[in-house]
């Protein structure tokens, strides 16, 4: 008898602190779900921890946006902003992270050529990041193992782009950028596959990029060549960005090209301010 109980509260813990309490030593400590980098940590704007549950994000404003019926995934999103829409499984547990981009943008922006990356919902196109296997987000019948938050999938209609945790066990789509303390090791891409060079064109510009501290992921972002309005948004100038790449695109500094950039760093522990790469 009380080894049952044992091992029902055990399962409990586990399903609701899924996130904390890893299973397996490979699996990444990821412990929180923060966004928006600042200078400022003090600025309750940066570095804002979202819910990781479904009950959390209810009880904190949170509303539903879309759901698996339409979606993949049961999608919440606070004050009526799609820069950061959660993304909850069946069970509500975090499944992973959104965010739409309006229609014609200025730019074309995203170009025909990243277009796969994202799903086209109509009104917006959307990009998402998962933490578990996509497949399994608005499955009823989700494992244990569905639940951790081990991976991270950026998944569109027609591209999947599956993550190495491990710097080391990176391909040769990413090109390594620079370290920026409080954000990690910045790899980017060119949505060819060939190295990020100053010479990529825009179009060609893939709008996500990776953090890697002490050889591990444990951060990623989204880059859109688009102004967008949330105060989720970083801002970064022209003339910031040769500290984020190794080569700068050419294309940020041609007007007729790009202009304000719209950033968002998404952090997956609760240590940002450590992130010394
Ligand atoms: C899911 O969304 C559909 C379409 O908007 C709606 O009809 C349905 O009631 C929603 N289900 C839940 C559980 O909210």
């Amino acid at each position: 008898m009380k080894f049952e109980l044992l091992v029902l509260l055990s399962l409990n813990v586990f399903y609701g602190q899924a996130f904390l309490f890893s299973q397996n030593k490979a699996d990444p400590n990821w412990n929180d779900l923060k966004v928006t980098w600042g200078i400022n940590p003090f600025d309750s704007n940066n570095f804002q921890s979202l819910p990781r549950t479904q009950a959390e994000a209810i009880s904190k404003g949170w509303k539903l946006e879309k759901n698996c019926s339409q979606v993949n995934g049961n999608r919440y999103i606070l004050n009526g902003d799609r820069a950061s829409i959660l993304i909850f499984n069946a069970r509500g547990i975090i499944a992973g992270i959104a965010s739409a981009v309006p229609k014609n943008l200025p730019f074309n922006f995203p170009s025909q050529k990243i277009q796969p990356l994202f799903n086209d919902e109509g009104d917006a196109y959307t990009i998402s990041a998962y933490f578990v296997d996509p497949v399994s987000v608005c499955s009823s019948e989700l494992s244990a193992k569905q639940v951790t938050g081990d991976k991270l999938i950026i998944k569109g209609q027609g591209k999947e782009l599956n993550v190495a945790l491990e710097q080391k066990d990176l391909n040769s789509f990413w090109t390594q950028g620079k370290c920026f303390r409080t954000m990690g090791v910045h790899y980017w891409a060119n949505i060819d596959g060939s190295e990020l060079n100053e010479d990529i064109s825009v179009d060609n510009f893939t709008p996500v990029f990776l953090l890697y501290n002490k050889g591990k992921l444990n951060g990623f972002g989204w880059a859109f060549i688009a102004d967008l309005p949330s105060r989720r948004y970083e801002h970064p100038g022209q003339d910031v960005l040769g500290m984020f790449f190794n080569q700068t695109p050419k294309f940020f500094s041609d007007p007729t090209k790009s202009g304000r950039l719209s950033t968002l760093h998404i952090y997956l522990d609760s240590t940002p301010q450590f992130n010394f790469c």
